[in-house]
């Protein structure tokens, strides 16, 4: 018989405690993984279909093969799968954080992480996706994929601020080829400001909503993911 609740992990971070557990939620009576930082819940299995959005349309709007792919959050990995299930995909750089993210995935403790660690394109870092945006460009992506923040308003440390502006973004280009493409998530309605930096820095922009049922509320929430190129 399963558990009602299992803590898979704790540890303590410079953000806070961190907590991995997986829990039957008796509304959809299934199991699903939840992370929380300290008593905020930052993650849930429970709704994936914007996370996964994201890289689907993120990676429709590249160009080619042999995608050089970089996605900034790793989380409960379901954006990273996502793009990994585009066969032009030929090598995904994921960056996060949070070692302990990392190490729930290599110790397979959730859903997703047998695929992703065991696909041999996917390259896992540990780092600040906002202070590898302010360095000097690399070897350039054909998409960058972020989900890190709540929205381009709403981030989880003051310190991301400076990629949501038009200098931000700029730095962030340099980074992609010449028709890269930017995506991102986020959890707000799309902003018009945001989309007006996007716009002087990028040719092509657009925010699509993603709306899913959410058997929680019985009704229908949304995200919104920008892509930009
Ligand atoms: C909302 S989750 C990503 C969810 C993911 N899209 C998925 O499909 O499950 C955000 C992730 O960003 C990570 N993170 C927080 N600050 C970061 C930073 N400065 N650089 C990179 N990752 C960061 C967190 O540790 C967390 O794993």
């Amino acid at each position: 018989m399963t558990a009602w609740l299992e803590e898979l992990d704790w540890q303590q971070t410079p953000m806070g405690e961190l907590t991995l557990r997986r829990r039957l939620e008796p509304v959809v009576g299934y199991d699903i993984y939840e992370v929380k930082l300290g008593d905020e819940y930052l993650m849930s299995s429970l709704f994936t279909l914007a996370e996964e959005e994201l890289a689907r349309l993120g990676l429709d709007a590249a160009a080619g093969t042999g995608l050089n792919v970089l996605v900034g959050g790793l989380g409960l990995g379901y954006t990273a799968v996502t793009a990994l299930d585009d066969p032009r995909v030929a090598s995904m750089t994921v960056v996060d954080a949070l070692p302990a993210v990392l190490d729930w995935h290599e110790r397979l403790l959730l859903p997703v992480s047998s695929r992703l660690v065991g696909d041999p394109r996917t390259k896992l870092v540990v780092g600040d996706f906002f202070a590898w945006m302010r360095g000097e460009p690399g070897e350039p992506f054909d998409a960058i994929l972020l989900d890190v923040d709540h929205s381009p308003r709403h981030q989880l440390n003051p310190a991301h601020a400076d990629l949501y502006t038009v200098e931000g973004l700029q730095r962030l280009a340099a980074h992609l080829k010449r028709d890269g493409v930017f995506a991102m998530w986020s959890d707000d309605p799309p902003d018009d400001e945001f989309l007006g930096d996007l716009e002087r820095v990028f040719g092509g922009v657009r925010a699509q909503v993603v709306r899913f049922d959410n058997p929680l509320t019985g009704g229908v929430s949304s995200n919104t993911v920008y892509v930009a190129q």
